[in-house]
């Protein structure tokens, strides 16, 4: 769908990058593996992106590693992405905190096994102050999930804290997702052109990128070929190009 372009270390980088990271089952059975090879091969692909990300300056790499309709999978596969998700937390952790991350899950976690939201908040708690790339990881998330627990919240605010109503608007709300910050390109590997339910309020001006390339192939220079993709768009933002580039729009 892109032509490809090649990556300009001057020139703009996303501030904000997410990935849905599509094609782990199918890239397993293509190598006559299980469908799990795959998840555990996506989770390496996982951790060279986000080293990537670091020297690519990318403030903020948000992943969907499991979303609200995934449980519905086998019972078999559900239950090797939890131990997945646990392996990882206790494998990385460590090399997170050196690397300065701050690790978020986003989602509702309350439907996980308690052994598994301790994980995650020891890693949230364990890395909350670090500086560097703000790595979120979306599981048991859905966008319309998070649109409207946002609403809930604010309600609680209205009736428990008495926030006014008529404050509401899309400054304030955004506060209340489990992420305040816009997507600015939205990367979908595996070959599929939707967006799944990922993070559909912080995407409404993203840049969409998808490309066919496999997420356990998924690679330094796949990212470099997504950000030069991001780097040749206009964002207009509801303008004209005169506009943007700040020449005699009439
Ligand atoms: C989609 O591929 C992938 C998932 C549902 C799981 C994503 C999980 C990882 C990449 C593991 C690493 C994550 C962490 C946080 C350690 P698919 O299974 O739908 O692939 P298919 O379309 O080929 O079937």
């Amino acid at each position: 769908m892109q032509t490809t372009v090649k990556y300009n270390d001057g020139g703009q980088i996303p501030h904000h990058v997410a990935i849905i990271m599509d094609g782990n089952g199918r890239w397993a059975k293509s190598k006559g593996k299980h469908r799990v090879f795959g998840h555990s091969q996506g989770a390496n692909s996982l951790t060279i992106i986000v080293k990537h990300a670091i020297l690519r300056r990318i403030n903020t790499l948000s992943v969907f590693a499991f979303s609200s309709e995934n449980w519905k999978r086998p019972a078999s596969e559900v239950s090797s992405l939890l131990k997945l998700f646990s392996l990882s937390i206790k494998r990385e952790l460590k090399e997170l905190i050196e690397n300065d991350i701050k690790i978020q899950f986003i989602g509702d976690l309350t439907k996980f096994p308690a052994s598994l939201q301790k994980q995650m908040s020891q890693a949230m708690e364990k890395s909350k102050n670090n500086q560097g790339l703000n790595l979120n990881v979306a599981v048991n998330y859905g966008g319309r999930w998070d649109i409207v627990n946002a609403c809930k919240l604010y309600m609680q605010d209205v009736l428990l804290h008495n926030k006014d109503i008529n404050a509401l608007d899309e400054a304030v709300f955004k506060d209340y997702l489990s992420l305040p910050c816009d997507v600015d390109l939205l990367i979908r590997t595996g070959g599929e052109y939707r967006v799944s339910n990922f993070l559909l309020y912080q995407s409404a001006y993203a840049e969409y990128y998808f490309t066919d390339v496999l997420w356990p192939d998924f690679n330094e220079a796949d990212l470099d070929k997504a950000i030069a993709f991001y780097q040749k768009r206009e964002r207009r933002f509801g303008m004209i190009s005169e506009q943007i580039r700040g020449q005699d729009a009439n």
